[in-house]
């Protein structure tokens, strides 16, 4: 079982690139084929075997995630929210966790972040000692993230948000392990380029305190952001493929505590059975069906 406990989905910020979609409702909220984008991160959280769960969100957020997210006292995870008053990036958001997290080690994810085939990811979280630690995956694509490189020991060198080379082309994901002193590194930093606290100034400090780490994530770890129209319709797209292929379903904190031993199967069981007819409890009927043969 991993050494964190706590996880932290950072699910604020405007949504600026996914405009006119986002002007009245936030793209955490959204479906990602069968199910609102929040679900992804925080199966993949539950995946860790992390059950003590907080979001961050803006006011006007909260009480929609309290409502999406009605029935997780029955996944076995607690799930607490924090505001954040005003989208000043996520370091800042993850500074309004700081109460939640009272300097204990943290799986920090961002709300917009996609992941499948996590196993790698988990062995991960479970060697996690201190520091912190940031998942990076290569893509052509890099210069769109906050990109990282890597002396030849797999070490950090540098750390730098959206820079216009990537040479590296190593993106860093939105989900990070950090020490018991994340909150303090987070209202260390200041507001950067794009007007926010970023994410990438945090890890830089850790960086030189030599306390930063690094993975790359290998071809069988799917990774996305959802943050843009294209990358959020990719996204529904696996989501559909495995559905659609009876393989393992991506995305079901249902399963997923199933599968972790959070609940019993007659919970599982008892779960399903309280959904209306859907298709999401279809598949999730076939995946008990599986789970249990
Ligand atoms: C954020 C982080 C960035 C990271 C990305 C991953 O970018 O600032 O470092 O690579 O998430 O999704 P944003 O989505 O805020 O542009």
């Amino acid at each position: 079982m991993s050494a964190i406990k706590k996880g932290v989905i950072l699910a604020g910020g405007s949504g600026t690139r996914l405009y006119p979609l986002t002007s009245s409702l936030n793209k955490h909220l959204w479906p990602v084929y069968d199910k609102p984008m929040l679900y992804y991160p925080l199966a993949t959280l539950m995946g860790a075997g992390i059950r003590n769960i907080c979001i961050v969100g803006s006011p006007r957020d909260i009480a929609a995630y309290r409502a999406v997210l009605e029935n997780a006292g029955r996944w076995g995870i607690k799930i607490s929210c924090r505001e954040q008053s005003e989208p000043f990036g996520i370091a800042h958001a993850l500074g309004c966790a700081a109460d939640f997290l009272e300097g204990d080690g943290s799986a920090v994810i961002l709300g917009d972040n996609f992941f499948c085939g996590e196993e790698f990811l988990y062995g991960n979280i479970r060697a996690f000692r201190g520091g912190a630690l940031a998942f990076t995956q290569k893509t052509p694509e890099a210069r769109r993230f906050g990109v990282m490189e890597l002396d030849r020991d797999g070490k950090p060198v540098s750390v730098v948000e959206k820079p216009p080379v990537a040479d590296s082309g190593l993106a860093i994901t939105g989900l990070y392990l950090f020490d018991g002193a994340v909150a303090d590194h987070c209202f260390a930093v200041g507001v950067a380029e794009r007007g926010e606290m970023e994410i990438t100034d945090v890890l830089a400090r850790y960086m030189s305190a030599g306390e930063l780490s690094a993975v790359v994530l290998g071809p069988k770890t799917g990774w996305m952001d959802m943050g843009t129209p294209e990358s959020l319709l990719q996204a529904a797209l696996v989501v559909r493929q495995a559905a659609q292929n009876d393989a393992a379903l991506i995305g079901c904190p249902e399963k997923t505590a199933y599968k972790m031993g959070f609940i019993s199967r007659e919970e599982f069981g008892a779960l399903i059975s309280a959904m209306p007819p859907c298709e999401y409890r279809q598949n999730l009927l076939r995946a008990a069906l599986r789970m249990a043969s």
